[in-house]
């Protein structure tokens, strides 16, 4: 009998241990695994949103950029910030100034990707949208991710229209865009301007979603033929 009850603890004995375990488990580590994402190379990348404290990140990341993605970035090259312009950039609400910046898990001293809207005072529920990815993260799908993140942020914050100017030569980022269904509702010779229609989820009815998917056909097409003529 002896014998039995000890031979059942030490069955039991390993699942106790990891429950007990789980429950050990610092709130701290789980939170940060939920913003762990893995790219197409399996780079392993954290992301979350960006303070004043991220700053030297943040400079660590620009001087990584070629002038090309400067150029595309700022529209103009960009050679540094002065205070105030960090300060702008980096102590913001994440409300209606939001950042959403990317470490690469094995290297927390440089930010490789940033992905920022900033409410448009006049109209708070739309946005314009900037995003960068350092040159040597490029084209491994980042700056899908930031972007699909910054939608889901703005999403949950209210705002329902995301606004971008974009140079004309951006291949890259105009395939984005039209990846996501936005349209291009006006054009100087340097750039086009896109806008991305957001949903609210608690809005998104099973009516609505088929009435919305034959739309971003039709938009998509429109998209189509514009990024092709674009390129
Ligand atoms: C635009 C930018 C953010 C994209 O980041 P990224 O991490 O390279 O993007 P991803 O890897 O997620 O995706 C790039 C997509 O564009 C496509 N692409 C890349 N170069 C392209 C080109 N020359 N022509 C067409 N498509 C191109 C890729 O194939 C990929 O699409 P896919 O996943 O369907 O294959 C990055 O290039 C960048 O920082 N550019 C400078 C700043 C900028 O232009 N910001 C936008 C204005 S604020």
């Amino acid at each position: 009998m002896l014998k039995m009850i000890r031979n059942s603890f030490l069955i039991l004995q390993k699942p106790l241990r990891l429950f007990l375990r789980i429950l050990a488990w610092p709130s701290s580590t789980m939170a940060k695994h939920e913003n762990i994402y893995q790219l197409k190379d399996q780079t392993c990348i954290e992301l979350g949103l960006i303070g004043p404290q991220d700053k030297q990140r943040y400079l660590n990341g620009f001087k990584r950029l070629s002038p090309r993605t400067n150029i595309n970035r700022f529209h103009t090259f960009k050679t540094g910030f002065t205070e105030k312009e960090l300060d702008y950039l980096l102590n913001i609400d994440n409300v209606h100034h939001l950042a959403i910046g990317a470490i690469d898990c094995k290297n927390r001293n440089i930010g490789v990707g940033l992905a920022r809207y900033i409410c448009q005072q006049e109209n708070p529920d739309q946005a314009e949208v900037a995003i960068t990815v350092i040159d040597e993260y490029q084209g491994r799908g980042l700056g899908k991710l930031l972007y699909q993140q910054l939608i889901n942020k703005a999403q949950q914050n209210g705002v329902n229209k995301l606004r971008n100017v974009i140079k004309k030569d951006n291949r890259a980022m105009l395939h984005i865009l039209e990846q996501l269904g936005a349209i291009q509702i006006s054009e100087n010779d340097q750039v086009y301007e896109l806008e991305l229609q957001l949903k609210r989820p608690a809005d998104f009815s099973h009516s609505e979603a088929s009435s919305e998917s034959s739309q971003k056909t039709s938009v998509r097409n429109k998209m189509t033929n514009m990024a092709v003529t674009a390129i």
